[in-house]
């Protein structure tokens, strides 16, 4: 059974190494090849600096792609409509019969849209996550992406509601769990022992971590300034660790803020897997606005504040570590988060490691369309 496998953009990267890993191991059980699977690994392009894609390769241990669409940057309607026509092109050539994609960027909605028109199924992991926030590109991706996709493999019984109250038929749905945290158990030893925080000449335990990508955030002057000041603010009794998103690189720029800082606020250029995984789990705070980060948090029960009015991933507030801020509750939230537990919440249930295994035998009940 042929599968494209789609991945675009940098959180995609810990999404496809667990699945793309899972399937050697089930191909390696097959006797004489007998019910192997055939991946074939597509990367668009979407990301394409080296710290946004090429370095998940190498620490993830992902084989080198395929096919790469080179899509590069632009606004929506370009990306999404560059990586359409190339993807049709690739279909056409190599017609597989599942078509993966995972979780909500342009190119994950971008190959959807194609596989579904050329009568390809599609498989969509991390499904039924809604914010019910239009505003989020990223909302209306998985809007699309769900009501075309013939399998909706999902992380969380919110995402099988979701799916069940927009009418998706309750035998395309599958709770299989949370994929990242398959990327996160498989990394933990090696992460471990990158010692990021002592690197970056921080204490372990004694420093926020904070990320921040979001257009709502960082696409606009007087949210990204007000932000800055709240750092610079906490930087003075908590050192922060900040890599900086080309997106947020790109506006402090345009805005005339890259010069804002302060000695205990560390700029940085984006890091990689492993040493985020080390970050998330060693900081006091996590400040974020990314959907990953929310989920890495919890499974380490690091306290999470959350820049965003909503969140796709509900279970990160009513079982783990995350709390929801805004720019004006912001130093607040910081010092409740201060003055609180090192530790918060649990661990949701199928965030166990085995989301991938899960998939496989999904799909291989499934067969060949
Ligand atoms: C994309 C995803 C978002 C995800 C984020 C993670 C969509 C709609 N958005 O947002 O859901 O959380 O990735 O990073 O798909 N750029 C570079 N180098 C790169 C990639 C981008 O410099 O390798 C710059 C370009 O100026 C580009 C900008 O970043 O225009 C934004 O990139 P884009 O892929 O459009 O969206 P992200 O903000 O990265």
């Amino acid at each position: 059974m042929k599968l494209f496998v789609v991945a675009g953009a940098r959180p995609n990267f810990m999404k496809v190494a667990p699945f793309l890993h899972a399937i050697a191991r089930h191909n390696q059980r097959c006797v004489a090849g007998n019910g192997a699977l055939e991946p074939l690994l597509v990367h668009t392009g979407q990301h394409y600096d080296i710290m946004m894609s090429e370095v998940f390769f190498r620490e993830l241990n992902i084989p080198t792609p395929d096919v790469n669409l080179e899509v590069g940057s632009g606004t929506h309607a370009r990306q999404t409509a560059a990586v359409m026509v190339r993807f049709e092109e690739v279909c056409h050539r190599d017609r597989p019969h599942w078509v993966i994609v995972v979780g909500d960027v342009n190119s994950t909605m971008a190959c959807t849209l194609v596989a579904a028109k050329l009568g390809i199924s599609v498989a969509h992991v991390e499904a039924g996550l809604r914010s019910f926030d239009r505003t989020m590109p990223e909302e209306i991706n998985r809007l699309v992406t769900d009501a075309l996709a013939d399998l909706l493999l999902t992380p969380s019984a919110d995402a099988d509601e979701n799916l069940a109250r927009e009418g998706v038929p309750r035998e395309k749905i599958h709770r299989v769990g949370n994929i990242m945290i398959d990327c996160l158990v498989a990394n933990l030893a090696r992460a471990r022992a990158r010692r990021a925080p002592v690197r970056l000449g921080v204490e372990p335990g004694r420093y926020a971590y904070v990320t921040l990508h979001r257009p709502s955030n960082v696409d606009c002057r007087e949210s990204l300034e007000a932000i800055l000041e709240n750092l610079v603010r906490l930087s003075r009794d908590l050192p922060v660790i900040f890599p900086v998103h080309p997106r947020t690189h790109k506006a402090l720029e345009a805005f005339g803020l890259d010069h804002v800082g302060a000695p205990g606020l560390h700029k940085i250029a984006p890091v990689g897997y492993q040493d985020s995984l080390c970050l998330t789990e060693n900081a006091r705070l996590v400040l974020t606005d990314s959907g990953g980060l929310q989920e890495e948090s919890t499974y380490f029960r690091t306290p999470c504040l959350t820049l965003r009015p909503n969140t796709e991933r509900p279970v990160t507030v009513t079982e783990g570590s995350n709390r929801l801020t805004s720019l004006e509750a912001l130093a607040g939230d910081i010092q409740a988060v201060l003055n609180g537990p090192e530790r918060l919440g649990r661990v949701p249930d199928l965030w166990d490691g085995r989301t991938a295994e899960r998939i496989v035998q999904v799909l291989l009940k499934n067969g060949t369309p």
